[in-house]
């Protein structure tokens, strides 16, 4: 299954309307209903109150006025006022309230995400940046938020004071109203027709600021790299790059969203124009008075200066959906590690069984080409063979990080993919080529998905680690369980890492137990001490050992030659040995 959100988007580009887009926010919405209707309702009100404004001035003119009852003057002004303020304390208590609900979507969209990223399996984080999918978690949903929070309920109103102002355009003189509304149509036609080009512009530059973030994050990543080998000017190179790619993009969907600006403000212009030349022809000819010709004027003030401010707000729901549309596919993707219904299979027994695995990563050739094996329980097996043969791969299947393309993967019988997750992985033990640690202490690093010892005090802790043989282990770090992990680990030597590592898997009690590499950087003393603890493991214990080292393997049950994807079983070391031999003299 492709993964590659990259690829994914530009496969569909041009296929999705903004209003399918947003549709597919409206469930994501449907939490905060209430606190959106008392906004729209608040909108409603504000938006109401001041459209009533231009008619009671109209009114006061032609009946206070122009006869000079300056009493009645009074009076409406003093209900203008009045209006005003009512429209200003709901419009605030709106903006309040959509203020919290941006927040609080930006803050569920951001756990979803998140949410989402942990169900995924490991191919969708090798087909796709970190960098990108951080600006994707940040960036990308802190647009959306921008939207709701800022422009929504203006957008909302703005619509309303339009729409309550055609009327009343219409209702005041249909001839005069209608041809005061001509030009905001010809508007409409063109900011439909812009449409899809400001979708793409602003989503390249989404994109872009993604590619960005990748570069900065690769280049962090790997800055040892760079000054170990002087190479500051490629890395800079590269994000020159990507900076620049970013500011065209970025230059791009500025101007096109700011092509709006101009054409609205030009569009209002006109409306005005043709309101007054043809009010005042109208009121030369006697059908028209002089205080409807302000309210007149006043209406189509509210008409169209609306319109200058959709056009900020057409531009942000534009950057807010190219936003969501990048969200949207990672919450769209679900893991292709299905589990199967029935798990039985007629090559039962043993505690675990290749048969027939082919396997390929998602974008590349097929790394393992038939594979059949199967493993007793109890016993120690070595994969060895050269770099690149596929030992980390047959161990990513065996611990279910991947599915075999075609094939089966058997755990104790039955279909690796029948299991739950939870009782998979609390059967299977894998310490990883490259030991991961997270920021906390040893303490937090070892019991790191072991429920069993989580409420432990440290000397219970330490009475545990003291029977599974492992206090020698802890004793190399000065602050025992307490030593602090600063930065992932960065301060931990990579051996060290690889006895926490080491601690942490055999903690938890697997009944199979696979070690990639686990000691490669171990000194062949402490390499000894950790076989011992192995061989002091549970009886029914599988072991899977991946070495290079010929010691490390010396007691193994079993070894197999894995070369170039292709697995032999070797019998154990001497026969292995003497195989080897053979071959060397043949060739
Ligand atoms: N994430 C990946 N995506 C694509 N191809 C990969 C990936 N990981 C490994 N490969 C390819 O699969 C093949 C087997 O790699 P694997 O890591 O299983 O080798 P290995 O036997 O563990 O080597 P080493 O002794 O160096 O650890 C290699 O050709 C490698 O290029
Ligand atoms: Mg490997």
């Amino acid at each position: 299954m492709n993964y590659n959100l990259n690829q994914l988007q530009a496969a569909d580009a041009g296929k999705k309307t903004t209003g399918a887009a947003f549709r597919k926010l409206l469930p994501l919405l449907g939490r905060e209903r209430k606190n959106l209707l008392t906004a729209l309702g608040a909108n409603l009100v504000s938006s109401g109150l001041n459209l009533t404004g231009p008619i009671l001035v109209g009114y006061t003119i032609d009946h206070y006025v122009t006869r000079k009852q300056f009493h009645g003057v009074l009076v409406f002004s003093g209900i203008l006022v009045c209006l005003y303020l009512g429209s200003l304390v709901t419009s605030y208590f709106q903006t309040q309230l959509m203020g919290g609900v941006g927040q609080r979507m930006l803050f569920h969209l951001r756990n979803e995400v998140f949410g989402k990223l942990q169900e995924l399996p490991v191919a969708f984080f090798n087909q796709n940046k970190a960098g990108d999918l951080i600006s994707r978690i940040n960036n990308d949903t802190d647009k959306l938020n921008q939207f709701f929070s800022q422009s929504l309920m203006q957008f909302i109103g703005s619509i309303f004071i339009m729409a309550g102002a055609g009327v009343f355009l219409l209702s005041i003189n249909i001839r005069l109203g209608a041809a005061t509304l001509v030009p905001a149509l010809l508007l409409l036609v063109f900011t439909r027709a812009l449409s899809p080009w400001v979708k793409t512009r602003n989503a390249a530059s989404l994109r872009t600021t993604g590619g960005l973030s990748a570069e900065i994050q690769e280049s962090l990543n790997n800055f040892k790299a760079i000054v170990a080998f002087n190479r500051r000017d490629y890395f800079r190179k590269r994000f020159d790059g990507a900076n620049q790619d970013n500011y065209q993009a970025a230059v791009g969907a500025g101007l096109v969203n700011n092509i709006f600006l101009p054409v609205f403000s030009l569009s209002s212009n006109l409306g005005q124009l043709v309101v007054l030349s043809l009010g005042i022809y109208l009121i030369s000819v006697g059908q028209f008075s002089v205080g409807l010709l302000i309210s007149f004027l006043a209406y189509a003030n509210s008409f169209y200066s609306p319109i200058r401010q959709l056009a900020a707000l057409w531009t942000n729901f534009q950057v807010a959906m190219a936003g969501w549309d990048r969200i949207s596919y990672i919450l769209n993707l679900s893991s292709d590690l299905v589990p199967a219904e029935n798990g039985s299979h007629p090559d039962a027994g043993g505690a675990l069984i290749f048969s027939g695995v082919h396997f390929s990563y998602p974008d590349g050739k097929e790394v393992l080409h038939g594979i059949n094996f199967k493993l007793g329980k109890g016993k120690t097996y070595a994969l060895v063979g050269p770099t690149g043969g596929g030992k980390t791969t047959t161990a990513c299947l065996i611990a279910r990080l991947y599915d075999p393309t075609t094939g089966w993967v058997l755990l104790d019988g039955k279909d690796i993919r029948s299991y739950p997750d939870t009782r998979r992985t609390a059967r299977i033990g894998f310490i990883l080529q490259d030991p991961f640690l997270f920021t906390g202490t040893i303490r937090e690093n070892i019991l790191y998905s072991n429920e069993q010892y989580q409420g432990y005090s440290n000397e219970a802790l330490e009475s545990v680690i003291r029977e599974a043989g492992l206090q020698a282990l802890l004793q190399r770090f000065d602050r025992g369980l307490d030593t602090p992990v600063t930065s992932g680990g960065e301060g931990i030597s990579l051996g060290q890492k690889q006895l926490i590592a080491f601690m942490r898997a055999v903690l938890r009690r697997p009944e199979l137990l696979i070690l990639d590499e686990a000691t490669a950087n171990i000194d062949t003393m402490t390499e000894q001490l950790l076989q011992e603890i192995l061989e002091q493991l549970p009886p029914q214990t599988t072991r899977v050992v991946i070495a290079h080292r010929l010691n490390t393997i010396e007691n193994a049950d079993e070894i197999f030659f894995v070369n170039a994807g292709n697995i032999i079983q070797a019998g154990s070391f001497d026969h292995a040995m003497e195989l080897l031999m053979r071959q060397k003299m043949e060739s």
